[in-house]
Parts: structure tokens; sequence; C-alpha cells
């Protein structure tokens, strides 16, 4: 008798066990989702599409307060400097834009505003306390990394 209770018991376990494997593993598929949608790309040339423009010389004092902006910022959780994450690498975005005041401007505000579309289809949360100023260090620094 005490042996059947217990046989119960331990299918009652096995069944619970069963239960929360499966509920486990439907939330790892959920995030697995998330991550193939932002690597959607095609070729490395089409996916950094380079622009033409002169380069202006970014002095080393913007360089060095945007890298320090930056790590107090949010942006190490969706940016890596050399691989692409959840957003591009920072090393990619220097390849693609000038190093120069148009582009610094506008990928300040892009910043500030947040946004998709340009690397895929990832969202850039906005940043809309951060001033154009700091944004623009933090730009400065991102394409200093040029090679
Ligand atoms: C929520 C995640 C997330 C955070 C936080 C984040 N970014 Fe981004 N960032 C992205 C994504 C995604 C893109 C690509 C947007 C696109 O495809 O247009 C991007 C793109 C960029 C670009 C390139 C924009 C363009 O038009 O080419 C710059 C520059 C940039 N981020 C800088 C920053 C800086 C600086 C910070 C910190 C203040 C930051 N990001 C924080 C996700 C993020």
């Amino acid at each position: 008798m005490r042996y059947l209770l217990l046989q119960k018991k331990s299918k009652i376990f096995i069944y619970i066990l069963i239960i929360s494997l499966y509920s486990t593993s439907c939330n790892s598929s959920n995030t697995d989702k998330e991550v193939t949608i932002s690597e959607k790309t095609d070729s490395i040339a089409d996916y950094i599409k380079p622009i033409e423009g002169k380069n202006d010389t970014i002095s080393l004092e913007a360089i060095e307060k945007g890298k320090v902006l930056i790590s107090y910022s949010d942006c190490y959780t969706c940016h890596k400097e050399d691989k692409r994450s959840f957003g591009p690498a920072f090393r990619d975005i220097a390849k693609r834009y000038p190093a120069n005041k148009v582009f610094i401007q506008m990928l300040a505000q892009k910043v500030i505003v947040g946004g998709s579309r340009g690397w895929g289809y990832a969202v850039m949360l906005p940043h809309p306390k951060l001033s154009a100023k700091d944004a623009e260090l933090m730009v400065s620094y991102i394409l200093s990394l040029k090679e």
C-alpha cells in the first residue's frame, strides 16, 4: 500500500517536472526569435553602405569626453565596439559615415530621437535627456574608430 502511494506521488512529481520544463523551453524560444529578427542582413557591403565624404580631424579631447559619456550612458547595452549585437558595431558605424560636422550632427540627432531601418529592423530607443553637445561628443568618439 505504502509502495503504491509512493509511486503515485512520484508520478505527480514527474508530471510537474515535465510541465515546468515545457514552460521554460517556451520562454527560451521566444528570446531566440528576438535575436534572429535583429540579425537580418544581406552581404557585408550591403550592410555597411559606405558614404563618400571628407574626414575632419576630431580633437583628442572630444574623443576622450565622448568615450566617457558613452560608458556612463546605456549605449553598451545594445552596442559593442567590434561586433554587431542588438545595434550595429561602433566600428561599422565609423566605416559608413565620413567623420565631419554634418554627419556628426545628423547622427547625434538620431541618438536623441531614436529610430530604425538604417541597419536593419531593430529599433534604437530615443535618448531625450541627452543634450545635442553630449550626443555629438559621443558620435565623435564612435566615428574616431575608423581604421
Ligand atoms: C535599445 C538599444 C540601443 C541603445 C540603448 C542605444 N542604441 Fe544606438 N542603435 C541601436 C540600433 C538598433 C541602431 C540601428 C538603428 C537603425 O537601423 O537605424 C542604433 C544605431 C546607432 C547609431 C547609427 C545611427 C545611424 O543612423 O546610422 C549611432 C551613432 C548610435 N546608435 C549611437 C548610440 C549611442 C551613442 C547610444 C548611447 C547614448 C546608443 N546608440 C544607445 C540600438 C541602441
